[in-house]
């Protein structure tokens, strides 16, 4: 039998309030605790944050009052979730190190979500940003050995590969060449709808991320390398985000974000090995399918049409952190030269040399960019840049090492 979250009834909202002392996690330590259960909590942080900024601008947007009381009410309980979830990292890990969590959810996330998306043109988004992610994790990396003078493999462990992605530099597109098509709400595939919903939540996350602390580093190549990665970052949240239907109502999203949270809960508790993590996970699954009840109802009387029929009769196969060193790896070796030419995705050799692109590229990058010059720097200092090459040397020649400071 598989795992249907309609057929169970959760627990009630009155009785999903905590106390502050319930809220104020344990954090982890973070020399024992494993990779993945740092980036569990990373991404389903982020799913509660998009939660909680949706309820609110839907608030905004409905004049209903019981509307408004209900989504007041749910949200004050993901808000709860929010901390309870958040208040596990410790305060000894340093902001580059939660950063470096970051970017290995942008890639393995990504990676898993490309590799089980069937909606060709979203496992290609899925693709395309993924390099991009996979290069922010080497050049934090490498300003982490600069700065902290520390391997990002004690970080990030042996799941994932570190080195050059597609490089940052190339990334700053025109704003008009990250709009892309979007799915049509009818004949999408569920799973599709729940990709998208994640890796917006995932994007989103970081960007806020970066926006907040970008500043709190020292050194000026620091902050450098974060305010242009923050700004990629706000080109992937408009890239993902133009893939979902707009047309969908807000009590539909409301239906989706709710069935997400479920999805990824349940998913993740399938294989988180801290015990008390585990928990976490199971508390706030039986919590949001209290919620999808509750905005079932909720689509039922605003409505008048049967939620149900938005539903799959079973939840879809269960995401997965794990390693995708292979995947990436071939995605790399076939992609790492693309480019985005509206909405599509082309060899950058196709790109007319009048393009947006170029006169875009001229304008930011005059100056250097400092997600070179941390290459640059790194070369100069220890002869060579940080890396984690784990299935042997990098899959596209001009990349690889002691090459990679002169590629362009
Ligand atoms: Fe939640
Ligand atoms: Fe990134
Ligand atoms: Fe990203
Ligand atoms: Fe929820």
């Amino acid at each position: 039998m598989k795992f249907n979250p309609i057929d169970h009834k959760g627990i009630s909202l009155e009785d999903q309030v905590m106390n502050w002392s319930r809220l104020n996690t344990r954090p982890y330590d973070k020399t024992k605790v494993d990779p993945y259960t740092r980036t569990r909590g990373i991404l389903m942080n982020s799913i509660e944050v998009e939660s909680i900024l949706f309820s609110h601008q839907f608030a905004r947007h409905t004049s209903d009052m019981e509307t408004k009381r209900k989504l007041a009410a749910v949200r004050r309980i993901e808000q709860q979730q929010q901390k309870a979830i958040n208040w596990s990292i410790p305060a000894e890990e340093t902001d580059l190190e939660v950063t470096l969590g970051y970017e290995q959810v942008a890639v393995d996330l990504t990676a898993f979500l490309a590799r089980n998306e069937p909606d060709p043109y979203v496992k290609s988004a899925l693709n395309f940003a993924l390099l991009e992610d996979f290069d922010h994790l080497y050049r934090y990396s490498n300003l982490y050995q600069l700065t902290e003078e520390k391997s990002a493999s004690d970080i990030i462990g042996d799941y994932t590969e570190i080195t050059v992605g597609r490089p940052t530099v190339l990334e700053h597109r025109h704003p008009a060449d990250d709009v892309r098509r979007h799915y049509a709400k009818k004949t999408a595939r569920f799973v599709t709808k729940l990709h998208v919903m994640t890796i917006i939540a995932a994007e989103q996350q970081t960007m806020n991320f970066y926006m907040n602390i970008g500043d709190r580093a020292e050194e000026e190549l620091a902050r450098g390398l974060y305010l242009e990665i923050g700004q990629v970052e706000e080109q992937h949240v408009t890239h993902y985000e133009s893939l979902m239907d707009p047309s969908m109502s807000w009590l539909e999203r409301l239906l989706l974000h709710e069935y997400n949270e479920c999805w990824l809960y349940y998913s993740l508790l399938q294989n988180e090995p801290d015990r008390r993590v585990k928990q976490l996970w199971e508390k706030h699954l039986d919590m949001e399918i209290g919620h999808l009840h509750l905005a079932i109802n909720l689509m039922k009387e605003h409505e008048k049409r049967d939620p149900l029929e938005l539903l799959p009769d079973e939840m879809p196969p269960i995401f997965k952190f794990e390693s995708n060193v292979d995947y990436v790896r071939q995605i790399l070796q076939s992609q790492a030269g693309f480019n985005a030419f509206g909405t599509e995705f082309v060899s950058a050799d196709n790109i007319p040399s009048d393009y947006r692109y170029h006169n875009h590229q001229k304008k930011v990058n005059a100056g250097g960019a400092p997600s070179e010059m941390v290459i640059e720097k790194i070369m100069d200092e220890h002869g060579n840049d940080y890396r984690q090459e784990l299935a042997g040397p990098h899959p596209v020649e001009k990349y690889r090492q002691r090459q990679a400071a002169a590629v362009h």
